[in-house]
């Protein structure tokens, strides 16, 4: 399978919404990736429903939707209604994680866990035949236009492993940072999404630089 790039929606200009999903709707990404911050769980809001509705409407392609919010839970039936298909929540913000996940699927959604920098990735290992897809994080989240964290490569490997020995079909996807200088070692490590927020919204041409990522990311 190839590498999916997944342009994060944050950096986009909202006053201009309609065209830049055009613009990614035209594109060699294959998801959007649509951040939604609470300002208790990340010190940042960004946005929730009026802008899932504008996406909804013009988007063509798959919603990848990372919640960093505490208590996701009241909110799956919600994000499904307004055409999330990929439904991301963290592991710090969950206690019943096994449960939200099977809500989420349960609500026709793949259903995604997101680790923060800090948080191992044995933290998995009771629980990862049951994710559609692991977002590791390789900034604090919060943020656009971050550090990436060098440690991610090697945390991108070990998950990579552990979904092979368990024989699950779980997508790995790493947030933050990602650009053309590390997209091909993550792609080399394991990753099968790549979300771009800064790298493609702050370049004169970001429908080539989705282009130049995917190239990249499969070479
Ligand atoms: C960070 C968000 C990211 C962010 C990535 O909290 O989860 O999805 O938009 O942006 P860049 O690619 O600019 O680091
Ligand atoms: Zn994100």
């Amino acid at each position: 399978m190839s590498v999916i790039i997944a342009p994060s929606v944050l950096s986009a200009d909202f006053g201009n919404l309609q065209r830049d999903c055009e613009m990614i709707n035209q594109s060699e990404a294959g998801w959007y990736h649509v951040d939604v911050m609470d300002g208790v769980f990340v010190p940042n809001i960004s946005f929730g429903f009026p802008v899932m509705n504008v996406l909804k409407k013009h988007a063509t392609k798959t919603l990848d939707v990372h919640l960093m919010i505490v208590d996701p839970d009241r909110y799956i039936q919600r994000f499904s209604e307004a055409g999330a298909e990929v439904l991301t929540v963290h592991y710090e913000a969950c206690t019943h994680l096994h449960r939200s996940l099977t809500e989420i699927r349960k609500h026709g959604m793949k259903a995604g866990v997101a680790l923060n920098p800090h948080t191992p990735i044995s933290s998995l290992n009771d629980i990862i035949s049951d994710c559609d897809l692991v977002l590791v994080m390789s900034v604090s989240p919060g943020f656009g236009g971050q550090a990436f964290i060098e440690n991610t490569y090697r945390k991108v490997a070990e998950l990579k492993e552990l979904i092979l020995k368990n024989n699950a079909k779980t997508l790995i996807e790493v947030d933050g940072g990602v650009s053309e200088q590390n997209a091909r070692g993550l792609a080399h490590a394991g990753a099968d999404v790549l979300v771009a927020g800064n790298a493609v919204f702050a370049t004169p041409n970001p429908l080539a630089t989705i282009a130049a990522l995917q190239k990249t990311a499969n070479s």
